[in-house]
């Protein structure tokens, strides 16, 4: 059995986006359910729509799979029609998708706004997977290191170091995003983005810190391609969108997270 040098559990988060009515999201889970064994080294979040969680959360196998809220709004409580809270997920999901350029482009989400969201939902003990990556002009104009840079340090920015430590960063350049284009980023390349972002949870927060933060990438992985990046040192997993609604692909991402960390097949 040949473990990797990768010390944390291996996340493969599925992130379902505007997807699934409830028949189709439990359908895709007990499938999922079906198909995936426990594996103790790899962690499998699905992130599906707000009115899809409390069903699943009932459903779900939580053995196998946490869920994740893809979205919420930071104050706890109050006169804020339409929106649901941190707080009031915090007994039903263990993670939530903060920050996901689809937010940030759709929703003018902006870095105050993803700060704020951030620090909620820790306080509420949820563990955030905060999105971060540049555009297609921000790179070409060579500007991506600023924009990572400005993206994590704002929405780190009221937290403790005991509390990063904690959280989830996916690295998922929006024009990797199926939706946005969809163009492949080279596992090299992804590779040294990672290590940058690395680099800045050590300038901010010390080693310790650095070494146990967790980094994901995301960008039209299937099960294809998914190896590439999975077997990307310091690359902690992935966050998938469109082949997570698809049982087959999405548990072939988890197949490939298994065979990499053990070798052979399952
Ligand atoms: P795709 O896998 O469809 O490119 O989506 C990635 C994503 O946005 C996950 O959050």
């Amino acid at each position: 059995m040949t473990i990797t040098s990768n010390p944390h559990r291996t996340l493969v988060v599925g992130n379902w986006k505007l997807h699934l009515n409830t028949s189709q999201a439990s359908l895709l889970l007990h499938r999922l359910q079906e198909r995936i064994k426990i594996y103790r080294d790899i962690e499998v979040v699905i992130a599906p729509s707000m009115l899809v969680l409390q069903p699943l959360s009932v459903q779900i196998d939580r053995r196998k799979f946490r869920l994740a809220a893809q979205n919420a709004f930071h104050k706890d409580t109050g006169a804020y029609t339409g929106e649901v809270s941190f707080a009031m997920l915090q007994d039903i999901v263990h993670y939530a998708i903060i920050g996901h350029s689809e937010r940030r482009i759709y929703f003018n989400e902006s870095l105050e706004m993803i700060r704020e969201k951030v620090a909620s939902a820790v306080r509420n003990g949820i563990t955030p997977i905060l999105c971060v990556g540049e555009t297609k002009q921000e790179n070409r104009a060579g500007e991506t290191k600023q924009v990572l840079h400005d993206q994590i340090t704002t929405a780190l920015a009221d937290l403790t170091s005991t509390e990063v430590k904690k959280i989830v960063i996916a690295y998922e350049p929006v024009w990797a995003i199926s939706t946005f284009g969809g163009e492949l980023a080279k596992p090299d390349d992804v590779q040294k983005r990672m290590d940058f972002i690395r680099k800045q949870i050590l300038d901010l927060y010390g080693k310790r810190v650095a070494d146990t933060v967790r980094i994901l990438y995301g960008g039209s992985v299937d099960q294809d391609i998914a190896g590439g990046y999975l077997s990307i040192e310091g690359c902690d997993g992935v966050l998938v969108g469109g082949a997570s609604t698809n049982y087959q692909k999405f548990s072939g991402i988890v197949d490939t997270a298994y065979r990499l960390r053990y070798g052979g097949g399952n």
